[in-house]
């Protein structure tokens, strides 16, 4: 099948923790259908595929072999991600992975390189930051309603996902970590308003070398922390600005989601960048000679339609058939990821390191960007 007659095929793999937001969600977009779902373990794909009405499951070829596919959804664990979605390239099906796009640059590159060859798209999560949270901040900020951006503050700090998630091992192995598994979200944020970044310094600490599983039929199995679980991180980016963050999986005062940017004419907060949306305010500086009265603290409307997980593969899908660019694209996910791990670097030697990709064009989605209007 060609994308652009009708709504597209979609198939996915990975049937864990994730997959119920993707399937709630892209089955209900009309220029999409999913049509088969894959694990390795093949029960799983069918529990889910029978959940939410897919048609088709069972093990990865049960969707590479689809011909009836076009974007495959990349669900499993970042340790694989690069291996899986190398294969969905092979099989000539275009692909939208989770976060992070691969666990090294080497592969990673490897990945974009077999997609341009075979003229297939790739596009990396998180697509959270095309949620009109984001978006409607980023278009206050280019039209200059903080005046221009100066600095910005990102806090990421609580007690760990093995709380919540029945197998967390993979988000304290390497690929995983408050880092790398959140960062995506902060980066990907500070970079759609800053532009790419420059360099990096950053300093790290492990809270306890191990773990233990706390839900599940896996609770109170130990398991080893193999990353810094705290990192204090600074970000100087190419075109002016400067960032800095806190990522911490040792803390149990709960401060998530926060994005803060200064600009030469006032604060914005933006909404939990792992979000699609939220208040979106700008702090006004107080004025000289003015009575002291309460501080002015503007709302901005948020502009677009909510929905959520799958809205970066929609707008793929839709670019594809229009020819377009899509907004986030594989580029963009490597320089985040290469970003993320030059902060690893510079925690590793206490040094300020150079982020060696950049972004020649960074995307931005429609405030009329309709999810559930049948476009395709
Ligand atoms: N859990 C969350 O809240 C969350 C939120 C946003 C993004 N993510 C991202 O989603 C991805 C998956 O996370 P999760 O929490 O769903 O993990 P998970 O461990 O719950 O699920 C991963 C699934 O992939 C399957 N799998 C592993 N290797 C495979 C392979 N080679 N081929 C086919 N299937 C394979 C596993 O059997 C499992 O069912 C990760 O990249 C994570 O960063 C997770």
């Amino acid at each position: 099948m060609a994308v652009g007659n009708g709504p597209v095929g979609v198939g996915i793999i990975g049937a864990g923790n994730i997959s119920d937001q993707y399937l709630s969600n892209l089955t209900t977009f009309p220029d999409v259908r999913v049509l088969a779902i894959a694990d390795v373990i093949a029960e799983r794909a069918k529990a889910q595929a029978e959940k939410y009405g897919v048609p088709r499951s069972g093990g990865v070829d049960a969707v590479l072999n689809d011909p009836e596919i076009d974007i495959v959804v990349n669900l499993t664990i970042p340790a694989v991600h690069v291996e899986v979605s190398e294969a969905i390239i092979a099989a000539g099906k275009h692909v939208w992975t989770e976060k992070p796009i691969g666990v090294s640059r080497e592969e990673s590159r490897g990945l974009l390189e077999k997609a341009d060859a075979a003229g297939l798209r790739v596009g990396v999560a998180p697509d959270t930051v095309l949620g009109p949270g984001v978006q409607t901040a980023k278009r206050a900020i280019a039209r200059g309603d903080i005046g221009r951006p100066l600095f910005a503050q990102t806090t990421f700090q609580w007690q760990g996902p093995e709380i919540f998630h029945p197998n967390p091992a993979f988000l304290y192995a390497k690929g995983g970590g408050p880092l790398l598994d959140m960062g995506p979200y902060y980066v990907s944020t500070l970079v759609h308003v800053f532009g790419p970044v420059a360099a990096v310094a950053a300093l790290g600490l492990q809270g306890t070398s191990t773990r233990r599983v706390q839900v599940g039929e896996l609770a109170g199995q130990e398991f080893p922390v193999e990353i810094p679980s705290t990192l204090s991180v600074l970000i100087d980016f190419e075109q002016g600005g400067q960032a800095q963050s806190i990522y911490s999986t040792d803390s149990p005062l709960l401060r998530t989601g926060i994005v803060e940017i200064t600009g030469t004419e006032g604060t914005i907060v933006i909404p939990d960048p792992n979000t699609f949306g939220g208040a979106i305010s700008i702090t006004r500086p107080l004025r000289l000679g003015q009575e002291l009265v309460d501080q002015e603290i503007v709302d901005v409307v948020q502009e677009g339609v909510l929905a959520g997980r799958g809205v970066g593969l929609l707008d793929m899908a839709r670019s594809i058939a229009a020819g377009r660019a899509h907004v986030a694209t594989g580029e963009f996910g490597y320089h985040v990821l290469d970003t993320l791990l030059s902060i690893e670097e510079a925690a590793e030697s206490r040094t300020f390191v150079a982020v060696e990709s950049t972004l020649d064009q960074i995307g931005a989605l429609d405030a009329a960007f309709d999810p559930f209007a049948a476009t395709l």
